[in-house]
């Protein structure tokens, strides 16, 4: 199964994703999890990109289809993956059905996941990922057992440098205005399926299955 993963900043991609990939057996492809990767490891493109992204913009579309056509070519990626984070504008879209009808291929689903703006400042707060394993976790929702330390491997926990409110806020502009229109993009191709991005984390990953059948 090839499926995006679409939806604003905190509505859960990352989260379900986690999940999907023990259900389906297939990679998660988080573009910002390789730019975050990129930034720790303070590589030229890190360096390049930690100044776009600590202000919520998009980093430029030309290093991300980089990073995506490189990934995607892995073994791993032949029974399918989940694409969160990506694309992330008509632009990136457009290039990735052309990537891969090259490889004679296509995507299945693009699953929207909806959760009101409203919602969305607490969680991205809130989060905080652990730095060993990504478990994440929110301080006001799903907190640790105990504070600062991951409940499943006991690596440190960490907040992202763009859950800040302002940076949160530009990001939220950024999707409404670059990423929204993606769901008309896949609606008019008829691969679209949303889910309310609302509830308990389970109930809203079993609701994911039930669409995905
Ligand atoms: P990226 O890493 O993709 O961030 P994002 O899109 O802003 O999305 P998030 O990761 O913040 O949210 P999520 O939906 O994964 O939510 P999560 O599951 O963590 O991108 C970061 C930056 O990288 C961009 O701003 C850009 O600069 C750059 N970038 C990345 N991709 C790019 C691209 N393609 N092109 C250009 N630039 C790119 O959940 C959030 C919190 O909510 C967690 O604490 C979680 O525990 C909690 N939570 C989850 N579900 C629930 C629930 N049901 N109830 C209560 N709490 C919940
Ligand atoms: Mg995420």
């Amino acid at each position: 199964m090839r499926l995006v993963l679409l939806g604003a900043p905190g509505a859960g991609k990352g989260t379900q994703a986690k999940k999907l990939i023990e259900k389906f057996g297939i990679p998660q492809i988080s573009t910002g999890d390789i730019l975050r990767k990129a930034v720790a490891d303070g590589t030229p493109l890190g360096k390049e990109a930690k100044i776009v992204m600590d202000k919520g913009e998009l980093v430029p579309d030309s290093i991300v289809i980089g990073l995506v056509k490189e990934r995607l070519a892995q073994d791993d990626c032949r029974k399918g993956y989940i694409l969160d984070g990506f694309p992330r504008n008509t632009s990136q879209a457009e290039t990735l059905d052309k990537v891969l009808s090259d490889m004679n291929a296509s995507l299945d689903v693009a699953l929207s996941v909806d959760v009101d703006k409203d919602d969305l400042m607490k969680r991205l707060t809130g989060r905080r990922t652990c730095r060993k394993c990504q478990q994440m976790y929110n301080v006001y929702f799903s907190p640790a057992k105990n504070d600062g330390i991951c409940d499943k491997c006991g690596g440190e926990l960490f907040q992202r440098d763009d859950d800040k409110e302002a940076t949160i806020k530009n990001r939220l502009d950024v999707y409404e205005k670059a990423t929204a229109p993606l769901i008309d993009y896949y609606g008019k191709k008829g691969i679209l399926k949303s889910v309310k991005g609302v509830g308990s984390i389970d109930e809203i990953f079993s609701n994911i299955c039930s669409i995905l059948g």
